[in-house]
């Protein structure tokens, strides 16, 4: 039994400190010692537990790390590959790793350098597929494990799986998300992949339903607006600038020239969304206070990070909203994650839980 196991995670280029860092405080928490490899800009971070997979797994998952675009698990590590025939030794790797795979990913880190094996990969896959399906490992199940090919560069390929359940579902943990032709701002594919990164499929359904309210503060032009109105949620944009032609014209929106740190609602709505672009601990606090009051019951929010010590900055929030939930009498659950569309920031997800 091997008692070292390894995961990769990756991430923005320029984020590697900060995911090592969150790796860290898990395994602190957990009494689990290892250690990572971040190289500055590498786009991944590659952790070593010492302690066995499961162990490993039971430590860290996906939804811990919220600079992680994915976590893979890695199950061979191939170095050197042969030019002239990359497939028969990485065949023979993926025949060690047990079990059928759902999907089967060729990946490479999010950076100018690994994207130039872009064109090899589109040459190579086909023929991996092929004999993958020759072989009967891959199975149509959305809960079997994916299979990742994670390359370092032609010669050197780390062969990981995932669970389904527990990683993002975009290749690369990259959301690839259609740019709306009516949407007024580009912002508006931070929130899209938002409600896919950060809510259930059941969440999605129950609160993101044709006749309910959402307030957006900080709302112009209205990228952000658009993403409920298009699914019919009627909106009062919070702002003192314009909002756009596209969305005003869906007469699904009220806008109200007023500071966002002030206005309140006359009833509790559903959504309370914020993109003004503030001190985080700010934000923190306003958001605490809208779900602990019931002004609303869900918030998405962005917290624009200082360039140092992101995680710093994420944690105090997180325990200025910890404050104000706790005496509030409600359960509630709070998520963040570095989304794809996010750049020096963080998106957020505070939600009152309702039972019953
Ligand atoms: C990053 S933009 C929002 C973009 C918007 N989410 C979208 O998708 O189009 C930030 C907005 O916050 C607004 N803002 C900043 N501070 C504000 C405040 N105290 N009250 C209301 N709006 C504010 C700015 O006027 C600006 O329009």
């Amino acid at each position: 039994m091997d008692f070292t196991s390894r995961a990769i995670a990756y991430c923005r280029p320029g984020f590697e400190k900060d995911l090592a860092a969150e790796f860290a405080a898990r395994c602190a928490k957990s009494g689990v010692a290892g250690h990572s490899l971040a190289t500055p800009d590498s786009g991944f971070v590659l952790h070593e537990f010492d302690a066995p997979l499961e162990e490993a797994q039971r430590v860290v998952s996906y939804d811990h790390l919220i600079f992680a675009r994915q976590l893979v698990w890695v199950r061979e590590s191939l170095e050197d590959l042969p030019e002239k025939d990359r497939l028969t030794p990485i065949l023979a790797a993926i025949n060690r790793v047990h079990g059928r795979f759902g999907r089967v990913w060729a990946e490479t880190a999010d950076t100018n350098e690994a994207k130039t094996l872009s064109s090899f990969l589109k040459r190579f896959m086909p023929h991996l597929e092929r004999a993958l399906h020759e072989g009967r490992r891959l199975v149509d199940r959305n809960d079997a494990p994916n299979l990742h090919l994670f390359f370092i560069d032609s010669s050197h390929v780390f062969i990981c799986t995932s669970d389904p359940a527990n990683a993002s579902p975009w290749p690369m943990g990259i959301a690839r998300l259609r740019m709306p032709r009516e949407a007024p701002s580009r912002s508006t594919l931070k929130l899209a992949e938002a409600f896919f990164g950060l809510l259930s499929e059941d969440e999605r359904n129950s609160s993101l339903r044709a006749g309910l309210r959402a307030v957006d503060l900080g709302a112009a032009p209205g990228g952000w607006t658009w993403q409920f109105v298009s699914r019919g949620l009627l909106v009062t944009a919070v702002d003192n600038g314009p909002m756009s032609e596209s969305v005003r014209a869906t007469g699904l929106v009220e806008h109200v020239r007023a500071d966002g740190f002030v206005w309140k609602p006359s009833k509790p709505v559903e959504w309370m969304v914020c993109d003004m672009v503030e001190q985080p601990s700010r934000v923190a606090q306003l958001v605490a206070e809208w779900v602990a009051s019931g002004r609303c019951r869900r918030s998405m929010f962005n917290l624009k990070l200082p360039m140092k010590k992101r995680h710093d900055a994420i944690e105090q929030a997180r325990n200025l909203i910890y404050k104000r939930m706790s005496v509030s009498g409600r359960d509630w659950t709070l998520r963040f994650k570095h989304l794809y569309h996010d750049r020096e920031e963080v998106t957020g997800y505070l939600a009152s839980i309702k039972h019953g």
